[in-house]
């Protein structure tokens, strides 16, 4: 697939197999979910939306900007991966929220759940801190993990079996600055 001058420059000269979802279908989903996730909660409750970093810090801000009610954002550093396409199994927290979950609706939001270790490491302790509600948001699945924790409620796109860049995914750190979703 031929790629465009400015994905070209993003990729540092690397061709692209294929987008996988486009920036515009990405952008229609994102704003659905939004609508949805304000619809799902009553007004007059504290909602926290936690970012898992660093592979959500776009899909974060664009799907905050389409939840239209109050709402507080903090985010959650943890590390499963080395640097390469295959989950270690360990996963360290490396940020800590500062806000406190206890009587808050929270919703914690994933790029993409492969395995699932990540999640089903971080639900226990999330769920240890007395939330009101916690929900698990994610833009991709790729419904390979066995034995999930919990089940996302929102999920942007159920996922090809491929290893996916761009739109804050990464590979050994590149490519997150792409505007939409490929395989690598
Ligand atoms: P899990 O713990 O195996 O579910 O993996 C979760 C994390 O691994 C995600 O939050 C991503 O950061 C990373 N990851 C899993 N699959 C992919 C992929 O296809 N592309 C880029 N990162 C991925
Ligand atoms: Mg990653």
């Amino acid at each position: 697939m031929p790629s465009s001058p400015d994905t070209l420059a993003r990729m540092g000269g690397r061709e692209l197999k294929r987008i996988v979802y486009s920036q515009e279908e990405i952008a229609r989903r994102v704003s659905e979910m939004g609508r949805e996730i304000a619809e799902a909660y009553p007004k007059d409750e504290g909602l926290l939306v936690l970012g898992l970093l660093k592979g959500s810090f776009i899909f974060l801000a664009d799907l905050v900007r389409e939840i239209t009610r109050p709402l507080h954002v903090d985010f959650l550093v943890a590390s499963s991966y080395g640097s390469g396409m295959v989950s270690s199994g360990n996963v360290r927290l490396l940020y800590d929220p500062e806000a406190s979950l206890e009587d808050r609706h929270v919703i914690l939001v994933e790029d993409i759940i492969d395995s699932g270790t990540t999640l089903n490491r971080l639900v226990p302790l999330l769920e240890g801190r007395r939330p009101r509600s916690l929900e698990l948001c994610t833009l991709l699945h790729k419904h390979i993990a066995r034995g999930l924790a919990r089940e996302p409620r929102w999920v942007g796109f159920d996922a090809p079996e491929e290893f996916l860049i761009g739109y804050g995914l990464d590979f050994s750190e590149d490519y997150r600055n792409l505007p939409f979703i490929a395989s690598l």
